[in-house]
C-alpha cells in the first residue's frame, strides 16, 4: 500500500498526473481559523478581487478578475476556449501551472475546496482500483479507519449510482466507462467534504446522454450537500442547467456578469448574445445526433 501523503490526497482529489508536481500548491489552500472567520464575516466562502494571471514572458492571460461565491450558490464561468476559465479556476484552489504568476488585491481561498477536472480518466490513478482510491481519500480527509471508509465508500457508490459489485471486485479506471470514471472523480471530490466544489467542464468529455445524467447528479448532490460551486463551461446550455449566476469571460477579461436569468433574458454584450445564439440546447443536440444523416 502506498504511503498516504498530502500529495497523494491532493492528486486523488481530482488532479491529473501532471498536476502532481503542482500539488504542493494545494497546501496553500489550507487556511487558518482567522481566515475562516474572515470569510464568514464577509459572507463569502471564496473571494478574489483584481486577480491578474501572467505568463513568464509577462503576457497577461487573465485581467482584473473578481468574484465572490457565497455558501451554497453556483456560479458559472463561461466563455469560448482560451478565454481564461481553467486558469481562473486553478487559481481559486492554488494550483496554477508552473511558470505562471498571479497578483490580486484580495484572495480568500477556502480550506475545504475540491476540484473536478475536465478529463475524467486522467484524473484517476490508472494503476489503483477505483473504490480503493475513494477509500483512501475518505481515510485521509475524513480521518476514518479502513472499515469505516469502506462503509462510506459503499454509501457513495449507491448515491452516485455506481455498481455495489465493485466492493467485491474493485475495477481499475481502464475497466470502466468514461461516465463511470467521472462519477468516481465526483465521489473522490465529495469524499473531501468540500464547502466549495470547482468543476472544470466536468461533462465535456462525456457523450450527450451521460452528460445530462451527470449534470443532474451534480445538481442533486449540490442541493442535498449544499456546497458552493464554481462551474466552468464553454456551453451556455449546460450553464443554464446548473448555475444561478454567470460570469462571461472573453480573452481573459470579464465582459458581463449577473444572474443566469438576467443574462439569458437580456444579455448586455454582443459577445454574450453570440454565445447564446451559437449554442443549441442539450436536448436539441441529442436529437441532432439521433437523426444524423451519417
Ligand atoms: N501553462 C500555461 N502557460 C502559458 N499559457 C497558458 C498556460 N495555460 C493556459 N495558457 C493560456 O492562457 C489562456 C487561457 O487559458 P485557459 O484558462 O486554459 O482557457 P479556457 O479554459 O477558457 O479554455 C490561453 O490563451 C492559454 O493558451
Ligand atoms: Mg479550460
Amino acid at each position: 500500500m502506498r504511503k498516504l501523503d498530502e500529495k497523494k490526497t491532493a492528486r486523488t482529489a481530482g488532479m491529473s498526473g501532471s498536476d502532481e508536481r503542482m500539488a504542493a500548491g494545494a497546501a496553500g489552500v489550507r487556511s487558518d481559523e482567522s481566515l475562516e472567520q474572515d470569510l464568514r464575516e464577509h459572507g463569502a466562502v471564496l473571494e478574489v478581487s483584481h486577480s491578474r494571471i501572467s505568463d513568464s514572458a509577462g503576457n497577461v492571460l487573465v485581467h482584473d478578475f473578481s468574484l465572490a461565491v457565497h455558501a451554497g450558490e453556483t456560479v458559472g464561468l463561461v466563455g469560448e476556449s482560451g478565454s481564461g476559465k481553467t486558469l481562473t479556476l486553478r487559481n481559486l484552489i492554488g494550483l496554477l501551472p508552473e511558470g505562471l504568476t498571479e497578483t490580486h488585491e484580495v484572495l480568500r481561498r477556502n480550506a475545504d475546496t475540491a476540484m473536478i477536472f475536465q478529463d475524467p480518466v486522467r484524473a484517476l490513478d490508472p494503476l489503483c482500483p477505483v473504490v480503493r482510491q475513494i477509500c483512501e481519500v475518505i481515510r485521509v480527509r475524513q480521518k476514518k479507519d479502513r472499515a469505516e471508509a469502506r462503509k462510506l465508500a459503499a454509501v457513495m457508490l449507491r448515491r452516485l449510482d455506481l455498481p455495489a459489485e465493485w466492493l467485491r471486485r474493485d475495477p481499475l479506471p481502464g475497466e470502466i466507462s468514461g461516465g463511470q470514471c467521472q462519477r468516481v472523480d465526483i465521489a473522490i471530490a465529495l469524499a473531501c467534504r468540500p464547502r466549495v466544489l470547482l468543476c472544470d467542464e466536468p461533462t465535456t468529455a462525456l457523450d450527450v446522454t451521460v452528460q445530462k445524467q451527470t449534470l443532474a447528479l451534480i445538481r442533486d448532490l449540490q442541493q442535498s450537500l449544499s456546497f458552493a460551486m464554481v462551474f466552468v463551461t464553454h456551453n451556455l446550455a449546460v450553464a443554464a442547467q446548473v448555475c444561478e449566476k454567470l460570469v462571461v469571460l472573453r480573452e481573459g477579461r470579464i465582459v458581463e456578469q449577473g444572474t443566469a436569468a438576467e443574462i439569458f433574458s437580456a444579455p448586455k454584450e454582443d459577445y454574450t448574445r453570440q454565445l447564446i445564439a451559437a449554442i443549441l440546447p442539450v436536448p436539441e443536440r441529442e436529437k441532432d445526433g439521433q437523426h444524423s444523416p451519417l
